[in-house]
């Protein structure tokens, strides 16, 4: 049985899940002062130019792999918290690093209940059977009633949910909370109120609140592991975040219920961890995390087998094998080399530009990973050049950035301006501003006549003869793949139905 949960944190932006992170890294003695995830944060940002975005709007949109351990009974649990980009913005790029987990933590603000994005995120979760764990946070403060958070979870999210603690009153009234399995009590202590270890297990509980906790407790279903893992079950935990509450319970949650590494979609086959090579899939791609060597990160889950430092493994996208010599662990602290890794892992593998979104890594390079498509951009935009000698630059950085998956790049049959395609408006600004800092190019982004774009298929004759008649419409993406560029919905699928021999997608598998 693997000792490894990979998970994410989904929450709407302020729900806590920052605070969350750093809790549970502290609980795993990842890092020792509160305050340092946030802190370690600023100073990275201070360092690369296009961060300042991040600054400005208060949002990150680097995103990182944390790993930390926790003793059970002599048995060492190893959780690697993937963080998600908290905003609405990257559905694509929080997509992608939602395939490279096992399980999520749902994080709740206690006040506010289900947000549009804690919402959005959840869809992505469900798409793909992802289960999850509610944490309702902030009830150290003035909130919702309890049964009415867990009402609306059930009928907005059609879930079953089971409440695993109750809380002692809330906000000035807060007292506690009563964990339904031991029967124990946390209290709050000294001036802050905060969670300090203290444990209450023969609580005296004033009696509207014991009557609550009872009817909570018989009200809701149990707590079914299978329907759990299946995605129709989430257990709720409350807690409060900033003041340490719950956030034992939780991670104590994760290491008994969450699964361990599932199998993963390759084609018609499942590749189960003990599958007989090491593979895995690049989920994410991160330029210049130190500017001064421009290095580029590619994060790979590993999906199967014993993964040791120097192997050899074969990218899908390159076709040749190459030597991992300095895979990176992400400790929370530091960046460390690894030197094995196992299913559920995430290494992070240091390259310029060999290895992509998307891409299979593999021994045999006979298995390819599914499930990790690009979609059709819903916003496009010709890239203008203020400085029309620095051409070949703007091409490198588009590709470079279309490799990232920050944008998606389409060159034009017919005319010499380039074409960006992103998701939503804020990897824009993302683009304009990598493009000035780090590849000095000066740009700006104007209307195109496009309004989305599908991938091409079909027999050689049909796509020729379709190419010969539509050259207006047509790009190439970064792989020279034919792309219909199409002006309105409507277009699309009059084509679709003019071209039965065609087909348009709107996602691409690499
Ligand atoms: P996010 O990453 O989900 O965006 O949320 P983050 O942890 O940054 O928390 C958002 C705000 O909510 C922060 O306050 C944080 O201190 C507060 N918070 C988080 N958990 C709890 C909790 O359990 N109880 C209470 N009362 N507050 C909580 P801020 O004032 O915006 O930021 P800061 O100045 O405190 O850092």
């Amino acid at each position: 049985m693997s000792n490894r949960r990979t998970f994410a944190i989904i929450s709407h932006p302020d729900a806590g899940k920052t605070t969350l992170t750093e809790k549970l890294l502290l609980q795993g003695g990842a890092i020792h002062l509160a305050g340092e995830v946030k802190a370690r944060g600023q100073a990275r940002r201070a360092r690369s130019d296009w961060m300042k975005i991040e600054q400005q709007r208060g949002i990150s949109v680097t995103s990182s792999v944390m790993t930390f351990e926790k003793d059970y009974d002599g048995e060492t649990i190893t959780f690697n918290l993937l963080d998600t980009p908290g905003h609405e913005d990257f559905s694509e790029d929080t997509y992608r690093t939602l395939t490279a987990v096992d399980s999520a933590v749902m994080v709740i603000d206690a006040a506010k209940g289900i947000e549009p994005q804690t919402r959005k995120l959840f869809e992505v979760c469900r798409l793909r059977n992802v289960p999850i764990i509610t944490f309702v946070n902030k009830v150290d403060r003035e909130g919702r009633d309890p049964f009415e958070t867990l009402d609306e979870v059930a009928d907005m999210l059609a879930l079953d949910v089971s409440p695993q603690m109750w809380p002692i009153g809330m906000g000035g009234q807060f007292e506690g909370l009563l964990d339904f399995e031991s029967g124990e009590v946390s209290r709050p202590e000294g001036p802050s109120k905060e969670f300090l270890g203290k444990r209450d297990s023969d609580p005296e509980i004033p009696e509207e609140w014991a009557e609550e906790a009872e009817l909570a407790k018989v009200g809701y279903p149990e707590f079914d592991l299978d329907a759990y893992r299946s995605g129709d079950l989430t257990p709720v935990y409350f807690g409060s975040a900033l003041k340490s509450f719950g956030v034992t319970e939780l991670i104590d949650a994760i290491a008994k219920h969450a699964p361990p590494p599932r199998p993963q979609p390759a084609g018609d086959e499942q590749i189960a961890p003990g599958h007989d090579e090491v593979t895995g899939f690049i989920f994410k791609v991160q330029a210049n995390m130190d500017p001064n060597h421009r290095d580029r990160i590619a994060f790979m889950r590993q999906v199967s087998g014993t993964f040791k430092r120097g192997m050899k493994l074969t990218p899908s996208g390159l076709g040749k094998p190459i030597a991992i010599h300095s895979p990176i662990l992400f400790f929370a602290q530091d960046r460390e080399i690894a030197d094995t890794a196992e299913a559920g892992d995430i290494i992070g593998i240091p390259n310029h530009g060999t290895l992509r979104v998307g891409d299979t890594l593999s021994e045999k390079d006979a298995v390819r990973f599914t499930g990790l498509p690009n979609f059709a951009p819903e916003i496009l935009r010709r890239v203008q050049l203020k400085d029309p000698t620095k051409t070949k630059q703007l091409r490198k950085a588009l590709d470079d950035l279309s490799e990232e998956g920050v944008i998606q790049v389409f060159y034009p049959e017919i005319g010499a301006q380039h074409i960006v395609g992103v998701v939503g408006q804020l990897q824009l600004d993302v683009l304009i501003s990598r493009l000035s800092a780090e590849y000095k190019v000066e740009a700006v982004l104007e209307a195109s006549p496009f309004a989305t774009a599908r991938w091409l298929k079909g027999e050689r004759k049909a796509l020729d003869e379709f190419e010969s008649f539509n050259r207006a419409n047509l790009a190439r993406d970064r792989d020279g793949d034919l792309v219909f560029m199409a002006k309105s919905p409507w277009d699309v699928n009059y084509q679709i139905e003019k071209n039965p021999e065609l087909t348009f997608s709107a996602t691409k598998e690499r």
